[in-house]
């Protein structure tokens, strides 16, 4: 069990893509392959099963389909002002830029987008755009995007290879050459040697108790494997809640109720009647910014104003009923699959949920590469596009832009080197590592994940304070110590516990980034509510970068970049909306 008669496979190729989702990873591994690099994929879930297919309500273009005032460097507005100036408008500038031609070209792989009658890219509103610019395919976007991409990917002949945890990179000298993984079934292990490779492994949102996300799946596993290769993460405390999460029953806490339902004019209600956003922003209304109808919402089930089972009411049934099929037919669906309602007819009940890590790995703007030579990286798992407050829709464009431009990065990397590395001694160590895991042991990884969700939840979560952050650390301290004593042994079902384990292992360091982050942050800036430090601090546009230290994790600040003098114009439209910190007394 604990010989290396367990490294049974070599995979070897010029460029290795972890994370099978749609954007980040597929995009980047079609680029790749058309630089010229021979790729391999590897994913943990079945390759049409990844994170991307619960992205429901679009993806985001200034096409000016319907509003033909909209433009990219308005695109670029809207994102740099509504994350609060953290954003890199280096990073804003290129995913603006370059998301029409992004959503174009997911559109002639197949992606099913909804059009207008004379055939153009429709487009519906998202909260907080200044115009219509999110493209859609009713409320199933990121799925019809998976779908499309996955058939590219075949079609290319690019092998993704299900199944594989990974457990660590490889690193020799400062540089990757690949990475070590498992099969989560057989067990059988893969060293895996790259050139170059790519993390596209998405967020950490699982670790709040509530979340949007499924089981074992962002779990912060690619920011701990890119922290133990020698990178940094930035903003990890920039954490977004989607207003609008399911409440009821147990199993469907937290899963999504799309933003589309208040693109598409949903409303909220609390429980004596009241539509509350005319108090939080009379303008906008329910399509004001995530952050701030996240806060409203946890503001009126805080104070007693919630709905029958402890959420609001989002209403969308003075729609008719062919309407809602049309535009929102998973919702529908969902709804009445999980509590019998139906949206026609009654209002849902809904609750901030964990949804979207606005920080990540510190990337280089154009190429992303990360700060490890020949390691990339693109998507969730990435800082520097969204500062504090991401605009719904833009992930997805963010996934497909730097996608592409890590995987042909990373090919043109692969182009470049004499040699490929392959570090015996690293292999062992990683080798040995893992099979340190498995033993006997007095604790279960399951009830410590739990114990780690709960104390995301309830210590930094919408609202957070010193005190709560500080109980934060102490409790995943003592997580972290009884993690050490973990059971760990094939079983029947395969190697999931050995998954869980070093899923609760990375899961620990990443919260604790986190956590680090939020006290840092001694502000209320977009999703980051400080109960202590109720308002902005203008002194505080900085980033807090969390990297690894002889003793541990260190932070540091630093200045976010400035905007370019040709868009300077479009930055200051900041006043228009004026950038406060909370906005709810
Ligand atoms: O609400 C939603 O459909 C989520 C979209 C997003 O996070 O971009």
């Amino acid at each position: 069990m604990t010989d290396n008669s367990r490294l049974t496979r070599t995979s070897v190729s010029n460029v290795l893509v972890i994370g099978s989702g749609a954007a980040a990873g597929l995009r980047a591994s079609i680029a790749a392959h058309e630089a010229g690099s021979e790729v391999v994929v590897v994913g943990t879930r079945p390759r049409k099963d990844a994170h991307t297919v619960l992205a429901a309500g679009g993806i985001n273009a200034a096409l000016g389909t319907r509003d033909p005032e909209d433009s990219w460097q308005q695109h670029f507005a809207d994102t740099l002002k509504e994350g609060y100036n953290l954003s890199d408008p280096r990073v804003v500038e290129i995913m603006a830029r370059e998301a029409p031609r992004a959503v174009e070209e997911l559109a002639g792989w197949g992606a099913p987008f909804a059009r207008t009658p004379s055939g153009d890219l429709d487009q519906r509103f998202f909260g907080a755009h200044k115009y219509r610019r999110t493209c859609y395919a009713g409320d199933y976007t990121g799925r019809a995007m998976l779908f499309a991409l996955v058939d590219k990917v075949e079609s290319l002949g690019i092998p993704i290879h299900e199944g594989q945890y990974v457990s660590k990179l490889l690193v020799h000298d400062g540089r990757c050459f690949g990475a070590y993984a498992f099969d989560i079934h057989s067990g059988e292990r893969t060293v895996y040697l790259a050139d170059a490779v790519v993390l596209a492994t998405g967020g950490h949102t699982r670790l709040w108790r509530v979340s949007s996300s499924r089981r074992d799946e962002n779990t912060g596993s690619g920011m701990h494997l890119a922290l133990e290769a020698g990178c940094r993460l930035s903003d990890m405390e920039l954490v977004q809640f989607h207003p609008t999460g399911m409440v009821y029953p147990e199993e469907w806490v937290g899963t999504l109720a799309t933003e589309a339902i208040r693109g598409e004019g949903g409303r909220l209600y609390n429980g004596s009647g009241e539509r509350y956003m005319e108090r939080y922003d009379p303008e906008r209304m329910e399509l004001s910014t995530r952050d701030r109808i996240a806060l409203a919402n946890y503001t009126e089930i805080a104070e007693g104003r919630g709905s029958e089972h402890g959420g609001v009411y989002l209403d969308i049934s003075h729609r008719p009923k062919k309407y809602i099929l049309e535009k929102l037919p998973r919702m529908y669906r969902q709804f009445l699959e999980a509590t019998m309602l139906d949206i026609s007819k009654g209002p849902m009940e809904v609750a901030p949920t964990a949804h979207y890590t606005m920080g990540g790995i510190v990337v280089e703007p154009e190429t992303h590469a990360t700060g490890v030579e020949g390691l990339y990286a693109a998507g969730e798992t990435t800082s520097g596009l969204h500062g504090a407050n991401r605009l719904g829709g833009n992930s997805l464009s963010e996934t497909m832009v730097f996608g592409r431009r890590a995987g042909e990065a990373a090919a043109r990397f692969s182009g470049e080197v004499d040699a490929q590395l392959r570090d015996r001694a690293a292999i062992r160590e990683v080798a040995e590592e893992v099979d340190s895991y498995i033993k006997e042991g007095e604790e279960f990884a399951r009830p410590l994940q739990r114990a780690l969700r709960n104390t995301m939840q309830e210590t930094c979560g919408v609202v957070r304070s010193e005190e709560g952050l500080n109980e934060g650390l102490r409790r995943l301290a003592q997580i972290r110590e009884a993690s050490d004593d973990v059971d760990v042994r094939p079983t029947s079902e395969g190697f999931n516990d050995l998954a869980y384990a070093l899923d609760l292992r990375g899961s620990l360091v990443v919260a604790e980034a986190t956590i680090l982050g939020a006290i840092e942050r001694r502000e209320t800036r977009g999703a980051h509510n400080r109960s202590d430090y109720p308002e902005l601090d203008p002194d505080m546009k900085v980033n807090f970068v969390v990297e690894k230290g002889g003793d541990g994790l260190v932070v540091t600040e630093e200045p976010v970049h400035t905007v370019p003098e040709y868009l300077e114009e479009w930055a200051k439209a900041d006043e228009e909306y004026g950038v406060t910190g909370r906005l709810v007394e």
